[in-house]
């Protein structure tokens, strides 16, 4: 049987020592922190993250500007928002919610952030930095990610380690990070051949998929690292993750749940990003 990998509990620790920096930045050297939200239009699934990243700004003593333009704002209205924020000193951190509306291009608004307040890691600057290893910002889910494995003590060096996506946000960076760390890295994607096969050689195994159960017993090693990345809404409402939890339980050594595992990792990565990034903007980092 498996250990369940607590992320509520690593996040929580993450967050309280963002907490005790920002509450030191301010008292010693009179530095706020602030971070920007900016959503665009009414999606649901956006709103419920834009909130709980601005209750995470005020657990840990951030201000948090937040920026909810109508569905019908235009690319050039967003630029040049971007372009205040990017000159606002008062803001360390700019995420610009995604997806936007079919009418904008995200990469135009994500190479129009500054890489110095981009804490969601998405420009190509950082993205650069990602894959030489000399980063400031990781990107929010890898990092959690790698949080959650480190509180297991499991050593990722000589690992097989089979990441199952190869998305921009999730996959790539995820592969980056793991291989960072001396992991034989493979990345699986819909066209993988002997899927089963390939996720079973896993020593750690991270399911970044959006496809509900994706992940069964039958593809996993025994004792593995089951990270599942993936938030899959069912027809009747409850929240699934992309493994089978309830017999990969039975196989893996340690396990995420959905919910929180991966999830509420992603938020407190980006209040340490943010932190980063106001510390490296007086010269602290
Ligand atoms: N939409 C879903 N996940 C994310 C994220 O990590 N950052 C941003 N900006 N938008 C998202």
């Amino acid at each position: 049987m498996a250990q369940i990998i607590n992320g509520k509990e690593v996040s929580a620790s993450v967050k309280a020592s963002v907490a005790k920096e920002t509450a030191q930045l301010k008292d010693e050297k009179g530095i706020k922190v602030g971070l920007a939200v900016v959503i665009v239009g009414d999606n649901p699934a956006s709103r419920v993250y834009v909130n709980n990243k601005k209750k995470a700004c005020e657990e840990v003593g951030f201000q948090s500007f937040e920026y909810a333009l109508d569905e019908s704002t235009t690319q050039e209205q967003l630029l040049d928002l971007v372009d205040v924020l990017n000159r606002d000193t008062r803001v360390n951190g700019i995420l610009v919610q995604l997806p936007l509306p079919k009418h904008i291009d995200e990469t135009a608004v994500i190479n129009a952030i500054s890489p110095d307040k981009d804490v969601d890691a998405f420009h190509p600057v950082n993205v650069g930095k990602i894959m030489i290893g000399n980063y400031s910002f990781l990107p929010c889910t890898p990092a959690g990610v790698m949080e959650l494995i480190a509180s297991t003590g499991v050593e990722i060096a000589g690992k097989n380690c089979v990441v199952i996506g190869r998305s921009n946000i999730v996959g790539k960076p995820m592969s980056m990070l793991l291989l960072h760390k001396s992991g034989t890295i493979t990345i699986c994607h819909s066209k993988t051949q002997n899927l089963k096969e390939v996720c079973a050689n896993a020593d750690i195994l991270v399911a970044a998929v959006g496809r509900p159960n994706f992940v069964t017993a039958d593809m996993v090693k025994e004792g593995a690292v089951v990270i599942d990345v993936g938030i899959n809404r069912l027809e009747n409402g409850k929240l699934c993750g992309d493994v089978d939890f309830e017999s990969v339980e039975k196989k893996a050594g340690y396990i995420t749940p959905v919910p929180g595992g991966v999830g509420p990792m992603t938020i407190s990565m980006l209040m340490k990003n943010t932190l980063t990034a106001a510390k490296q903007q007086v010269g602290l980092e």
